[in-house]
């Protein structure tokens, strides 16, 4: 298979890697508006092909699939003309910058019967699938809290506030182990450098006292990458900071029992066990291009398809417009 990454910046050449090391590519060629970044890749990379030349990449008969990895913005303006020129499409996160760019992305690819995949790289990474076994056997009860934070110093996106860049990881993660939706959410954020926010805290509601907190923040001295799951019967830790030993599994909770005759309400603290389950530890990447390459190898829908990209667009655009009412609930239909 022949592919094409356009867009070799920051991200993309971790693209080119993976494609490359993939048994079922034959080929990778590499586009970049920036003549700099693509004598880079083809130092690093000499058996790519580089162009300064979308339309060279969408004419070219053998390129089955394109990927894109340019700034949030851009998303829409290439994946629409790759969709019309009939390639299968890979997007990095988020899949588009609004709700209608990606329902017209969604609309464009099932018309004409091709792959339209985003790539929610978490959805891929062996710790959190491992979470998602633990949270569907019942093994921790019913998720009562998911709590993110996502901090660091920088890297400022120049077209995106911190939400369309960090929060679409938790996100995506909440809604890969939350088998429920969210019914509303409410978001407040500030900038303090231009327009766009690089600090944010999203708050999302379901129907059965499940609360989601998302923390994501650009001005973070420190690096913390920490999901809590609070369960009726355990607590999940997954610190992705950490070398080994992510997740912890913690047999800790509270028990309420009510005394007949006394009226009293006992809460009594539960402390057992701590637990640090193994998981596959293949590099999330390579997990994200094979789904591409089988999903347009096999004709079937990849796992992160545009539906599961327009539901966190949908969220993303509804925390926005929360940020501008401060902190204003509004319902979701996700
Ligand atoms: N999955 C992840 O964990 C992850 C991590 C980082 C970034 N990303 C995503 O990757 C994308 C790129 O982010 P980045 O940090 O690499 O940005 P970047 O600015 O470092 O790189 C973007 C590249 O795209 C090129 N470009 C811009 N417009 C173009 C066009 N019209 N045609 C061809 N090339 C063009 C630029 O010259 C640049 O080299 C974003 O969508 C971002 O959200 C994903």
């Amino acid at each position: 298979m022949k592919l094409a990454v356009v867009g070799v910046g920051y991200w993309g050449p971790n693209l080119v890697r993976n494609f490359l090391n993939h048994p079922e590519v034959s080929e990778v060629y590499c586009c970049d508006i920036d003549r700099q970044r693509l004598d880079f890749i083809q130092k690093k990379y000499p058996s790519v092909k580089i162009t300064n030349d979308y339309s060279s990449i969408l004419q070219n008969q053998e390129i089955e699939g394109i990927v894109l990895a340019t700034p949030v913005g851009t998303h829409f303006p290439l994946a629409k003309k790759a969709l019309e020129f009939n390639k299968n499409v890979l997007v990095e996160k988020p899949l588009t910058a609004n709700v209608d760019d990606a329902r017209a992305l969604i609309d464009l690819a099932e018309e004409k019967g091709l792959k339209l995949m985003v790539d929610h790289i978490f959805v891929y990474n062996g710790a959190v699938r491992k979470i998602k076994e633990i949270v569907d056997s019942g093994e921790i009860g019913d998720i009562m809290y998911f709590d993110a934070v996502r901090i660091n110093l920088g890297l400022f996106q120049h077209d995106v506030n911190v939400i369309w860049d960090l929060a679409t990881h938790d996100l995506s993660i909440m809604d890969y182990i939350i088998s429920k939706k969210p019914n509303a959410v409410s978001a407040v954020g500030m900038g303090h450098y231009n327009a766009l926010e690089d600090i944010s805290y999203i708050t999302l509601y379901y129907d059965n006292r499940c609360i989601c907190h998302i923390h994501v923040n650009w001005l973070a001295p420190v690096k913390i990458r920490r999901i809590l799951i609070g369960g009726t019967k355990k607590m999940i830790v997954f610190d992705d900071v950490e070398p080994v030993e992510k997740i912890k599994v913690y047999d800790k909770g509270v028990e309420v029992t009510t005394r007949e005759g006394i009226y009293k309400t006992l809460i009594q603290y539960r402390t057992g066990d701590m637990t640090s389950p193994q998981y596959d530890t293949t590099e999330p990447l390579m997990s994200v291009v094979d789904e591409f390459i089988q999903s347009i190898k096999n004709n079937r829908r990849p796992l992160t398809d545009g539906w599961a990209g327009l539901k966190i667009v949908k969220i993303m655009e509804a925390a926005e417009y929360s940020i501008k009412n401060k902190g204003q609930i509004i319902e979701l239909d996700v």
